[in-house]
């Protein structure tokens, strides 16, 4: 259950946001799939909502950014099993699984029904901006994400407008949005409406 105490302090920043509307779907033992694993800090808090003996298959198509994340996670005492192509892996043991892989291969390497997927979309924060998400292989990994996840699952995106390309990719997220079924989703979408170019935040539960 969602309590004010847990609600994020900022409006704006939306990413405490996805955080806060995804960490009711958790319990200890889960498992949850950060489809941009980045710097590490959403495998982190994925991590934390699962525990040690619960299962986080983290993407990410560069070699820093699978570096950053592995570092932090053995620094919160997680156990890390590297993955190095795409392809059915063994993802039985608890703690952290990274893909050195595109998200877009996702139904390819995970079989089971993960509880959360995250998709933090955009660029390595203090990367190279050209190394970004793009809107097809991002439709392709969240159409995998929607039919992989557990029933009473949450997904939860963070596009990023502002950038070169980002507009497109978050036109097409927020057309997968509209298009998937009342009766079987809820969705909530969240914006900063007086900021052009903000970061936007689409969250689905699966019935
Ligand atoms: C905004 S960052 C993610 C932030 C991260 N979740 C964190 O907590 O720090 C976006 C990441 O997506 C990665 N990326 C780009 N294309 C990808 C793809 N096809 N599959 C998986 N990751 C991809 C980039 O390399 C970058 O590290």
């Amino acid at each position: 259950m969602l309590t004010p105490a847990v609600l994020p302090s900022s409006l704006t920043r939306v990413v405490p946001w996805a955080h806060a509307l995804l960490a009711p779907a958790l319990r200890p033992g889960d498992l949850a799939v950060d489809l941009t694993a980045g710097r590490g800090r959403d495998t982190l808090f994925l991590f934390e909502q699962v525990g040690r003996s619960g299962r986080v298959v983290a993407f990410d198509t560069q070699a820093e950014a699978l570096q950053r994340t592995a570092a932090l996670l053995s620094g919160a005492g997680a156990a890390i099993h590297q993955h190095g192509s795409t392809g059915r892996a063994d993802l039985t043991a608890a703690g952290i699984h990274l893909f050195a892989a595109g998200h877009q291969h996702l139904a390819d390497c995970l079989a089971d029904a993960p509880q959360v997927v995250i998709a933090n979309l955009g660029f390595l924060p203090g990367g190279s901006p050209t190394l970004t998400t793009t809107a097809a292989t991002t439709a392709l990994a969240l159409e995998q994400a929607c039919a992989l996840l557990a029933p009473g699952g949450r997904l939860a995106v963070v596009t990023y407008p502002g950038h070169p390309g980002g507009e497109v990719e978050a036109a097409t997220v927020e057309t997968l949005f509209f298009s998937l079924p009342p009766a079987r989703w809820q969705t909530l979408r969240l914006a900063v409406p007086n900021a052009r170019g903000a970061p936007l935040l689409l969250v689905a539960q699966k019935s």
